[in-house]
């Protein structure tokens, strides 16, 4: 087989993760993610259908991704997503076979993760912000809190996991659930990430004051747990900690918890990371300016050399960080629905 150049950017980062958002469509409307009315959707014509998709994922995997994640929107909107998984997961490149998974709210995974799992879905993280019904409606703007616990059951019983679940905290919000949340992580074998808040939210509220940081989450969780750090993050966002009952130092582990600071201790050093919209559309980084169409060469017979080869101008491109801490920092035109987690 003929090597290909693999994704390596002009800061020496290799990239080996693919996210793929497969619609800007979902069933909440998470105030840190969408406005409650008037979302400019993406026009139907432009969204890449399930051909369009595989044919862009085997060239990236054929150019060294080796790790495919779903993301939206909310991915189980689509209709063709087992199809998705199967032809995703069928893939192959250097590096082997991709590792599919999926970032979801987790509200069609009681009726999907049984047929998921046999498609080839390694695993998936379930966004949970709350526990309590009420506060799910405040947050996510619709009343869905059972089908989201349903979800997380559902895939646990299909062994999609190591599970994580995601939790965004607001100060004012959710953050007295800190540790009730963690808890309940703990209680169903699911690794808790606390995300810091990112200005992607459709309504440009986000300040740099406002937002819950990863200091703040660790004080809060210190009133229960002793969080120990864990080595080895590589390129993974997640700086990880065992965790232990406060004042039980020798205890086995209760298990693990992961922080996300991407903020205040930004991890753009390590990015492996690349992002397709359901557009078609990649970029280089959530935050980028800019974008590389590949749907239009794709529609027009572009070859699988010219599609790797617009890869490779998007990563040339890429910047060394985010800058969300730069004074001149500019907020990305999509919302976080339309890029994908
Ligand atoms: N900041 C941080 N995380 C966000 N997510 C969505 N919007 C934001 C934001 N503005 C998270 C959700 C979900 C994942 C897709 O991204 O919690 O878990
Ligand atoms: Fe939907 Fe996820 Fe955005 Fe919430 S954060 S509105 S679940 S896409």
């Amino acid at each position: 087989m003929r090597r290909l150049p693999l994704l390596v950017d002009p800061h020496g980062r290799e990239h080996r993760d693919l996210r793929i958002s497969l619609t800007d469509h979902c069933n909440l409307r998470c105030t840190y993610c969408m406005p409650e009315q008037g979302v400019p959707w993406l026009p139907k014509a432009t969204l890449l259908a399930l051909p369009e998709l595989l044919a862009i994922a085997e060239v990236a995997v054929g150019a060294g991704i080796s790790e495919i994640r779903l993301t939206g929107g909310e991915p189980l909107l689509r209709r063709d997503i087992v199809e998705i998984v199967a032809g995703l997961a069928a893939l192959s490149g250097p590096a082997g076979r991709p590792e599919v998974s999926m970032t979801t709210n987790g509200i069609g995974l009681a009726k999907l993760a049984g047929a998921l799992a046999e498609a080839g879905l390694a695993r998936v993280n379930v966004s949970l912000d709350t526990l309590r019904p009420d506060r799910f409606v405040q947050l996510a703007r619709r009343d869905r809190l059972a089908d989201t616990l349903a979800g997380i059951e559902a895939s646990l019983a299909a062994g999609l996991g190591p599970l994580k679940l995601n939790t965004v905290l607001m100060r004012g919000i959710n953050t007295d659930e800190a540790v009730d949340l963690l808890r309940h992580a703990l209680g169903i074998g699911a690794e808790l990430r606390f995300i810091e808040q990112m200005p992607l939210d459709a309504g440009h509220t986000w300040t740099r004051e406002g937002m819950v940081t990863a200091d703040e989450t660790q004080s809060l969780l210190a009133s229960a747990f002793d969080l120990r750090a864990l080595p080895g993050r590589g390129a993974a966002p997640a700086e990880r900690f065992e965790v232990r009952p406060v004042g039980s130092p020798d205890a086995e582990p209760l298990g693990t918890v992961g922080i996300i600071a991407s903020v205040t201790r930004p991890f753009c050093g390590n990015c492996d990371r690349l992002r397709l919209t359901a557009d078609g559309q990649l970029r280089n980084c959530l935050f980028a300016t800019g974008e590389t169409d590949l749907r239009t060469p794709l529609r027009s017979g572009a070859s699988d050399e010219e599609l790797t080869a617009l890869i490779h101008e998007n990563l040339a491109a890429k910047l060394p960080g985010h800058g969300i801490n730069d004074p001149d920092f500019l907020q990305p035109r999509r919302p976080m629905s339309a890029i994908g987690g």
